[in-house]
């Protein structure tokens, strides 16, 4: 750092966070130099590879960003230790996942990424070091790193750590980052905290950086995700009672949508909520409350994730009950395997489980998806399952000898889809299931096809 300047960047982490959040500092900030760092060194050959088609991650807008900046102020690599020297400033993306043994197995994170971030951090910095927490963390996490890098006695060198947590959602994480509600950076060394908002500068007004304490900040990123999982599992209570009653669950959210206090977005029912964080943060937010004895507290939000399995089993038991209970060697089309459109990202993706389940009836299946790969698919559905189903490069060969349909990703292209040239290929009677609400039911009132909606319920 000179002159109180930050000049270089490191950023360890090259997943769904630390790759599109450096392109989008790189882009607006030309003057600094960001290393990306993993000890993943396949994952860092796909962020370097010449074809951009190859980069690890798919999102919407990233590869003509990382056209214009890498090699000239981006760099990935895995060299970590020289970039944690060369930094004045380093962003910590890592993966912090549920626990899955030892004390708080299945609801505390694991923090061992974090840790090792720190000691390696503490081992190579020289001179003062801006540390900021960029992954979602458990509140007080930054007094554990702080204590990592304060044992060292070495007085050439001294660390600031700051909360700076990330809100991008996958598929639109471009323009989240160009354009986001708010940044939040907190922190008890104020110099720190503005040179950190120096940065965010470059592109975003003023008014949009909200400067909190380091847990507030903390809490902060957990409390969003688990309010924005709350709506999803709220609305999809509320799809059994339309299915039940003759409401529709789009008319219905249209209506309180409408109410500026309740708002628009985040209202669409849906086979349950996937994605690596909201299930994870809010088992972070039940651990923590639990650990302060609040127990009504964590059985309140508990119970968000508990609405969401029920609807995910929900579907699943809908798709067999439409097909006379039975699926033994019957081929359904599963359309999308993605835990939303505009990613190639599986991870707790609906679809697993659904599929997962379909399989252990006896069916077999026959799956599409717009960019996940077969090998994806391969090691979410395990190996035990590999000979009960099939990936299918085109939409349309998925549905060949099939008894059904079920969408469970809302890519816009399945909206395209024609169901006549779908029909020649499928047994009767034929069933669509549409978990995700994005086809018209008005559709197939004249076709020989059977269909039902989430939160809708059936034609037939
Ligand atoms: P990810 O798994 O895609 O990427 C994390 C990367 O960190 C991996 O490539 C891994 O190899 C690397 N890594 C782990 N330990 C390392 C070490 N010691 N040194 C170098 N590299 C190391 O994870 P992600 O989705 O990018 O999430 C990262 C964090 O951001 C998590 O805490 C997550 O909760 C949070 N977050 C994620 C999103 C999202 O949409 N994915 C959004 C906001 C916040
Ligand atoms: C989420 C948060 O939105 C983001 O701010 C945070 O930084 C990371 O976690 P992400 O998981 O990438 O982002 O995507 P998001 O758009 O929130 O969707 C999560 C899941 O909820 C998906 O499975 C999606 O299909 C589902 N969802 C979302 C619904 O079922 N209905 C909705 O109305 C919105």
């Amino acid at each position: 750092m000179i002159n109180n300047k930050i000049l270089n960047i490191c950023c360890i982490g090259a997943g769904y966070v630390g790759g599109p959040t450096m392109a989008v500092i790189a882009k607006n900030c030309p003057d600094l130099i960001l290393n990306v760092v993993d000890i993943n060194e396949e994952r860092i050959n796909l962020w370097n590879s010449e074809d951009l088609s190859n980069l690890p991650i798919f999102e919407p807008g990233l590869s003509q960003i990382i056209s214009q900046v890498r090699n000239k102020n981006l760099f990935f690599s895995s060299n970590i230790k020289k970039a944690i020297k060369n930094a004045d400033m380093i962003f910590l993306s890592v993966n912090t996942p549920i626990k899955e043994k030892g004390i708080g197995a299945g609801y505390a994170s694991d923090l061992r990424w974090v840790e090792s971030c720190a000691r390696e951090i503490n081992e190579n910095a020289v001179g003062h070091t801006i540390v900021v927490e960029k992954s979602t963390l458990p509140v007080k996490t930054a007094k554990t790193i702080q204590e990592i890098l304060n044992v060292s006695n070495n007085s050439d060198r001294s660390f600031s750590v700051l909360s700076n947590p990330e809100f991008l959602a996958e598929g639109t994480a471009i323009n989240d980052l160009e354009n986001p509600d708010r940044v939040l950076i907190g922190g008890d060394d104020h110099k720190a905290m503005l040179l950190l908002k120096k940065i965010y500068l470059n592109w975003l007004p003023e008014e949009k950086i909200i400067f909190t304490n380091l847990w507030s900040s903390e809490l902060s990123k957990l409390t969003a995700n688990a309010f924005l999982a709350q709506r999803i599992s709220s609305i999809n209570s509320i799809s059994a009672i339309c299915e039940s009653t003759g409401a529709d669950i789009k008319e219905v959210s249209n209506a309180i949508g409408k109410d500026k206090r309740i708002g628009e977005e985040f209202l669409n029912s849906g086979p349950g909520f996937g994605g690596s964080c909201f299930k994870k943060d809010i088992l972070n937010l039940v651990y923590l409350a639990r650990f302060y004895r609040l127990n009504e507290v964590a059985d309140y939000w508990e119970n968000v994730i508990k609405i969401n399995s029920w609807q995910n089993n929900r579907v699943y038991e809908t798709i067999v009950k439409k097909l006379f209970g039975n699926v033994v060697d019957k081929k359904i089309a599963i359309l999308g395997f993605s835990f939303k459109k505009n990613t190639n990202d599986t991870r707790e993706s609906p679809s697993i489980n659904i599929c997962k389940n379909l399989i252990h009836d006896g069916a077999f299946l026959n799956i599409h998806d717009f960019k996940v790969s077969k090998d994806t698919i391969s090691k979410d559905l395990s190996s035990k399952n590999e000979s009960r189903w099939s990936f299918q490069e085109n939409v349309y060969d998925a549905f060949e000898d099939t008894h059904a349909a079920v969408l469970l990703t809302e890519w816009e292209l399945y909206v395209n889809i024609d169901w006549e040239e779908v029909l020649n290929k499928v047994k009767k009677p034929f069933w669509i299931f549409d978990t995700r609400s994005i086809l018209n039911p008005k559709v197939f009132d004249n076709l020989e096809i059977n269909f039902w909606q989430i939160g809708f319920g059936s034609n037939k």
